[in-house]
């Protein structure tokens, strides 16, 4: 395939991609948002809006303040200026939950009980453990809910973590490097996972990586940040199924790390 026609291509995807989006709401969206640590800028005027079901990857280099987007996203910490807006109305429509590199998973629970940790003022009773043992089926666990969780591997572990963030249905859900510790085969097999659940439950997703391949594997969307700014807001109207290290996304990653380049040279 020609550049010539990847750019054409390219065009008429995100002609395309536009259109869609442009229908759809909005789930939620940083207004100008501010974060200072003392009288370090870590976020500066960030303007950032994505659409209900949207799948984000966020890159930055180590530092810039990927992490802290995604606490404030989830809540867990407040911009020093500007504001952020969750379009829900109601609570659920809100629910926002963050999965983080390491699993951490409560030892001392055997891993359905993990995942009811989910579903702490969501639901009661005998519904939470069916809730709990649905999910854990969805994440290809559905045997082994009465283990502890010392005896799984590293990659089962991290799928109780996904199984405890999904379990309440949340509308938003925030990814802080959640496979940066898994080795290369259970890392695809991983986001294979996270976008066949992705896909079913229509949920936004928010992934922060340092893997490039991964962003333009499982995104719509890769936003860049350096220097506590948006460098790059790329769409990637990359058709799914996608194939790994295809072509176009090569196209795609290209142009990320050009950015991700320029930004360490400048
Ligand atoms: N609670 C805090 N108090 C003071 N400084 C903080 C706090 N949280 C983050 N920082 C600083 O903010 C900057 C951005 O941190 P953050 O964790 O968001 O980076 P990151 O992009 O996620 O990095 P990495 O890729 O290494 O995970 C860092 O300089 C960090 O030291
Ligand atoms: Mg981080």
């Amino acid at each position: 395939m020609t550049a010539a026609t990847i750019t054409a291509r390219q065009s008429f995807a995100e002609t395309t991609a536009r259109a869609t989006v442009t229908a759809r709401r909005i789930a939620f969206s940083f207004r100008n948002v501010t974060k200072r640590f003392g009288d370090k800028t870590v976020l500066q005027g960030i303007d950032l809006d994505v659409h209900d079901g949207q799948f984000v990857a966020v890159i930055g280099k180590s530092g810039c303040g990927k992490s802290t987007l995604l606490r404030l996203l989830a809540g867990l910490d407040k911009p020093t200026a500007g504001e952020l807006v969750h379009a829900g109305e109601t609570k659920d429509q809100k629910r926002t939950r963050i999965m983080f590199q390491e699993p951490r998973l409560l030892p001392w629970a055997r891993v359905g009980a993990n995942v009811d940790v989910g579903l702490t003022g969501i639901a009661r009773g005998s519904e939470v453990r069916q809730k709990s043992l649905d999910i854990l089926a969805e994440v290809g666990l559905a045997d082994r809910s009465e283990e502890w969780p010392s005896v799984l591997s590293g990659g089962q572990r991290q799928r109780v973590a996904l199984a405890r963030a999904l379990v309440g249905h949340p509308r938003i859900l925030a990814l802080d490097e959640p496979l940066g510790a898994l080795d290369a085969l259970t890392r695809i097999e991983m986001q294979q996972l996270l976008e066949r659940i992705w896909l079913t439950k229509k949920f936004t997703a928010v992934l922060v990586t340092h893997d490039v391949a991964e962003a333009v594997a499982l995104a719509d969307r890769v936003v860049v940040i350096d220097s506590g700014r948006i460098a790059l807001d790329l769409a990637i109207p990359v058709e799914r199924p996608r194939r790994h290290a295809s072509p176009e996304l090569a196209f795609f990653e290209r142009q990320i790390l050009d950015q991700l380049y320029t930004q360490r040279t400048s």
